[in-house]
């Protein structure tokens, strides 16, 4: 038999066929930091925007189980039944909900991500506003280019405090979408229920949709809980999305699992756009996930916080750090007295082995790098120790 002739090589021009949509997002900033980062050998990667941790066994095993007992199927679009009951109980005992009522709902989403995206293209029309916090999470303006809406930055420097006061002088007529991010991603910092309860009013005010990000809401420390729980808006009303992960949570981020809670209204149309585009959050992970809100997570979080702490240690006398109440980022800034911007501090780290991301990825300012202390006490302090010598200079 003859072996048939290699397929040719592509020959259209695709970048002529490529949209304006997907040519606006530029993600050039994230790709040199890893690349740069792959060309190192083994460095102190403090980028990595994920636990340190395995999943919990018991979450493995019921996922494990769920593929063994054919449970790989499509679900409902909304979700697995067992998970969505798990989610319901989570909510009423956290934020006080009742899903069972008229007027609210919950959903299943492939990540967090897939449940901005739905929110984003339930939401917006094009030429719609945004308003979303500067430092961001980078999905954020993204997929706002994606739906073709306006983003709106809300400059939090140097707090990294989105206040309603902040985002009321951001408010027009086509603003429509409110988003926060607490804790946040790349700040760490936690807003306290007041200043929560302020942003709902206000969005309440306009008639404003708040979308609120709670991805890290099981790192938060301990200083930065109210009566032992992590402050949420959705404990002043329902007139919001409440947006939530497993992945960060149980060190599964590549499950891509997520849950989105709001108005029926709303929801409904988010799974309509589920149903069209997702179809359904992978089966044998909403399964295997339906007990994780029973695992006790107190001691990773603990080691976080210990962490946190040696970073603040580390940096407190050498540059201007907003101490981080959650998730398992630092966004420090470089020192003004270095003269440098983010970008150069990230080579001259990179240079000493050291990844971390610098602060335009995340911002349309270049003052600031991320730091992930998601990694191994050792490889942590070994890191900081670097990062400290540079800053000193
Ligand atoms: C603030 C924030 N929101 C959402 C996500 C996306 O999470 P997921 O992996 O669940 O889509 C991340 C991931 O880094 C994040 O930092």
């Amino acid at each position: 038999m003859t072996q048939p002739a290699t397929p040719s090589r592509p020959e259209i021009d695709f970048n002529r066929l490529i949209s304006q949509r997907a040519g606006a997002i530029d993600v050039s900033g994230i790709r040199r930091a890893f690349e740069l980062g792959g060309q190192l050998d083994n460095p102190i990667n403090l980028s990595i925007g994920q636990p340190d941790f395995p999943v919990p066994e018991a979450i493995k095993r019921s996922a494990i189980e769920a593929i063994e007992k054919n449970r790989n199927g499509y679900t409902l679009t909304r979700g697995a039944p067992e998970l969505l009951d798990s989610v319901a109980g989570r909510l009423r005992t956290d934020v006080g909900w009742d899903l069972s009522s008229d007027g609210i709902m919950h959903m299943i989403t492939s990540g967090t991500s897939g449940a901005l995206l739905l929110a984003y293209l339930a939401v917006l029309n094009p030429g719609d506003e945004v308003i979303i916090p500067d430092p961001y999470f980078v999905v954020y303006p993204a997929i706002g280019e994606m739906v073709g809406a306006k983003t709106v930055y809300c400059e939090t420097y140097p707090d990294f405090r989105m206040t309603a006061e902040r985002i009321e002088a951001l408010i027009t007529d086509r603003t429509k979408m409110v988003l926060i991010n607490s804790p946040g991603n790349p700040t760490g910092v936690v807003l306290s229920s007041q200043e929560l309860q302020d942003i709902l009013e206000l969005c309440r005010k306009h008639g404003i949709l708040l979308v609120s990000d709670e991805i890290y809401d099981a790192f938060t420390y301990e200083e930065s809980l109210e009566d032992g729980r992590f402050p949420t808006p959705a404990r002043f009303g329902q007139d919001m999305l409440l947006v939530r992960g497993f992945g960060k949570t149980y060190g599964c981020t590549g499950w891509r699992m997520g849950y989105a809670a709001g108005p029926s209204t709303l929801i409904q149309q988010m799974m309509k756009l589920q149903q069209y585009t997702f179809v359904c959050a992978p089966s044998m992970a909403q399964v295997g996930l339906a007990g994780a809100f029973e695992v006790d997570l107190g001691e990773h979080i603990r080691t976080y916080q210990s962490r946190r702490d040696r970073v603040a240690e580390a940096f407190g006398d050498v540059t201007d750090l907003v101490q981080p109440g959650g998730a398992f980022y630092a966004f420090v800034k470089v020192p003004a007295r270095l003269g440098v911007s983010s970008e150069e501090f990230f080579m001259r780290a990179i240079n000493r082995n050291v990844i971390v991301i610098p602060g335009h990825v995340f911002s349309r300012r270049d003052t600031h790098f991320r730091l992930s202390y998601a990694t191994p006490d050792e490889q942590l302090d070994r890191g900081l120790a670097i990062l400290r010598e540079l800053m000193v200079g």
